[in-house]
């Protein structure tokens, strides 16, 4: 019984909300133009936080949902970073003095592709254009298959402090099935290099709901990746999209577990997660409990950007890069995806932006609560709303339709507080929807609820 409530739960389409109002509600009114006035009226104390996205991989992975492409030869990374150091200074000219950088996040694709001496060029222009005297986190993601001893010395001497890759599955069979072959060697070299580099930050990224995963394979996975001891581990749901990624196609979807195997599956890894002394971190992240996001997470400081759930807690992030997003005060802005139309406007000395949403008191208010809520599964309306200098009475139609999540036992509403049970917790999302007022517009279609 309880598991068919959870199925009809669990098949229901709604966004990840990585930012509210969420991506599919971005305009062509924020562009370049407003971009810069946005950037120029960056208040001098902002603490600013920077997303590199390195949009290539040397092969593309079956189930990679990211934007990226195949780049055999290095001729078209190094010519990306190039262009990425022109937009560090165009953004920099347009900000018009050095803003205090808190935390820099590389992602992708794989920026462990850049060159050394390409890496190191666009460091060299962030560290002209931006003061990084405050800098508290430098991340990057890494594809275990690229880093060498190398690698990890030169991540080091650019100030890289945390890195995070991408585990996926330690199971032969499975790595097959998703086109993604890396032994557990590979990982345990990849994690040997880094830490003997210095960094011991370390991030694993784990999948469910892959092909011919079962309860046995994903146990092994998670014990494989544990018996390694990263500080911090990911858990995604394999999102399968194959009308928008084509090249998912290559995934034999009769291989694929359904709702209920999927539900099965996750259940496993986070119990052999949390078996492992590892604390349950939102939907989908886990952490030691020295590791900053469970700190930040204890102290109700945990934070949703577009990559995840985060501890940078920066005013504004600003996204570099083909089809970064940022988060300015005024708004979401987002770079051309097309990297050729991203080097174009970057080359002809305008901002890169095509489009974005300014964002008003009834937006702000919203995404408050539905981060709240993300976090911390539970979320004071009250709160929120005074937060915001509105009365609760603001939220009446979001908070009727929750009901039915009550009535499931998904959800507890005690006075102004709503608090998702612990039943309930995977379907946050559910509850978070109740208050998106774009939704009900939505004509683009989202992953599954869990
Ligand atoms: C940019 S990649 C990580 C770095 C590097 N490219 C790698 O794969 O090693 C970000 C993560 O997103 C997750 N991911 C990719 N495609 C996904 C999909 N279709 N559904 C859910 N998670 C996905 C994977 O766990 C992946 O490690
Ligand atoms: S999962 Fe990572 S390595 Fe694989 S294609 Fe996607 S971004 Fe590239």
């Amino acid at each position: 019984m309880k598991n068919n409530v959870h199925l009809r739960y669990a098949t229901r389409s709604v966004p990840r909300y990585t930012s509210y109002p969420t991506a599919p509600h971005f305009n062509a009114e924020v562009n370049g133009t407003v971009y810069a006035e946005w950037l120029a009226a960056l208040p001098a104390d902002a603490s600013v936080s920077l997303y590199l996205h390195v949009p290539y991989c040397r092969s593309i992975c079956h189930y990679c949902g990211c934007h990226t492409k195949a780049a055999l030869r290095d001729d078209p990374v190094i010519e990306y970073a190039e262009t990425l150091a022109a937009e560090i200074n165009l953004v920099a000219d347009t900000i018009g003095r050095k803003a205090k950088v808190t935390h820099i996040h590389w992602g992708g694709g794989t920026p462990s592709l850049l060159p050394e001496a390409s890496f190191d060029k666009v460091m060299a222009a962030i560290r002209a254009r931006f003061d990084l005297t405050g800098l508290i986190e430098h991340a990057t993601e890494l594809d275990p298959r690229t880093v060498t001893a190398d690698l990890a010395r030169s991540l080091v001497g650019a100030g890289v402090t945390r890195a995070s890759l991408g585990v996926q599955d330690f199971d032969a069979d499975v790595q097959v099935a998703i086109g993604r072959v890396q032994p557990f060697e590979v990982v345990e070299a990849a994690v040997g290099f880094l830490r003997a580099a210095g960094i011991t930050a370390l991030n694993f990224d784990l999948m469910y709901g892959l092909p011919r995963q079962s309860a046995e394979s994903i146990r092994e996975t998670v014990r494989l990746a544990t018996l390694l001891a990263p500080t911090r581990l990911a858990l995604f749901g394999y999102a399968h999209v194959p009308w928008f990624k084509k090249h998912q196609r290559l995934i034999d979807e009769a291989a694929l577990p359904g709702a209920t195997e999927r539900m099965a599956l996750e259940d496993i890894a986070r119990q052999a997660l949390a078996d492992a002394g590892f604390l349950p971190v939102g939907l989908d992240h886990f952490a030691r409990a020295d590791d900053a996001m469970a700190k930040a997470l204890a102290a109700g400081e945990l934070k949703r950007n577009f990559q995840g759930y985060t501890t940078d807690d920066a005013d504004t992030l600003i996204g570099l890069g083909a089809s970064s997003i940022g988060r300015m005060p005024q708004g979401f802005v987002q770079n051309n995806p097309d990297i050729g139309g991203w080097r174009r406007s970057v080359e002809a000395g305008e901002l890169p932006a095509v489009k974005g949403k300014a964002l008003d008191a009834d937006d702000r208010l919203r995404a408050d609560l539905i981060e709240r809520l993300m976090c911390d599964y539970r979320v004071d309306l009250r709160e929120v709303c005074a937060r915001h200098g509105v009365s609760a009475a603001t939220l009446a139609d979001g908070v009727a339709q929750l009901d039915e999540l009550e009535r499931d036992g998904l959800l507890i509403r005690d006075g102004d507080s709503i608090a998702m049970t612990t039943d309930g917790r995977p379907f946050v999302r559910i509850a978070a929807a109740a208050f998106d007022v774009y939704l009900a517009r939505a004509a683009a279609r989202h992953s599954l609820a869990v």
